[in-house]
């Protein structure tokens, strides 16, 4: 995991408090920083809903049912997916054709689901569990939702 990216984030939000104005801006970040991505974004859970919020790419769907596509997968069981071919995950949503790789987070504060961290790659596998980590590192830097 880059030590120096969650270091380059806390410094560029440091004494913001704004919720929404902190999770664009982790959006541009990853896009900006992590190599062969074409997507970053986040979905927030809304009656039980995940509903498109920042992100950076192409235009994407706009809300998914909680327990549909990758997301709601992340979402429903509360754990990270790392999803090597998206063409063979079953209930995939294809919102970028180019996309072929997938990880999404669930993103939590307090124990409370507010939604999840997606990203897409055109590549074949290429997240893996560091990359995992390092979302993890950057999604606790964010202040509370509101
Ligand atoms: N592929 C996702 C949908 C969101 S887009 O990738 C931006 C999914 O299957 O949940």
């Amino acid at each position: 995991m880059s030590n120096i990216l969650v270091e380059q984030f806390k410094a560029l939000i440091d004494g913001e408090q704004d919720f929404i104005c902190c999770a664009s801006q982790l959006t541009a970040f990853l896009y900006a920083e992590l190599d062969q991505v074409n997507w970053v974004g986040f979905y927030f859970l809304k009656n039980d809903e995940l509903v498109l919020g920042p992100f950076q790419g192409k235009v994407a769907c706009m809300r998914i049912p909680f327990n549909k596509g990758v997301c709601g997968h992340a979402a429903s069981t509360r754990k990270a997916v790392i999803v090597d071919d998206v063409h063979a995950f079953p209930g995939h949503i294809a919102c970028d054709s180019a996309s072929e790789s997938e990880l999404v987070l669930p993103f939590m504060q307090n124990d409370r689901l507010i939604g999840v961290l997606d990203l897409d790659s055109p590549v074949r596998s290429r997240f893996s569990e560091d990359d995992a980590t390092l979302c993890r590192a950057l999604l606790a830097l964010l202040p509370a939702f509101a």
